[in-house]
């Protein structure tokens, strides 16, 4: 069917796995402690930070759009014009600039998602990242769709 199944066994605190879903590709991160944290401590930089102007099924319509904290499930299309945003965890990263959180950048023109892929401000990307709908069926079984 439409929906894609996502082995979680092997993906450790702050990787990322890349998997596809109706011919997009779809980010599923587990969030370390460290990414949880830097979550907490930038909403008034952000363009959307609670989501109300952004695509999540309900029950991720919530500050880390998630079902469970340290899972994050997202569509790898940039809310500007489709690129794929690239995984930059590591704050303070020398291009991005001293500030940056970690969380995901548009190489495309420059638009910049934190680790819940929710946009900055001052960014052509007017959204977040959207949330595909999905379930947790077992700490290692993800299903998308
Ligand atoms: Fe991502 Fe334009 S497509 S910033």
């Amino acid at each position: 069917g439409a929906s894609v199944e996502v082995d979680l066994q092997g993906i450790l605190p702050g990787e990322l796995k890349i998997v596809e879903w109706r011919g997009k590709p779809v980010f599923v991160l587990k969030r370390s402690q460290a990414m949880l944290d830097a979550l907490a401590r930038h909403d008034d930089l952000l363009a959307d930070p609670t989501s109300r102007r952004s695509i999540q099924p309900e029950p991720a319509q919530n500050a880390l759009r998630s079902l469970v904290p340290n899972l994050v499930v997202l569509e790898a299309v940039c809310t500007h014009l489709g690129c794929i945003p690239s995984f930059r965890p590591v704050a303070g990263a020398a291009d991005l600039g001293e500030s940056w959180p970690g969380g995901f950048y548009c190489p495309c023109h420059g638009s910049k998602f934190d680790f819940a892929g929710r946009v900055f401000k001052s960014v052509p990307a007017p959204t977040n990242l959207t949330v595909p709908p999905y379930e947790i069926i077992s700490d290692s079984k993800l299903l998308i769709g």
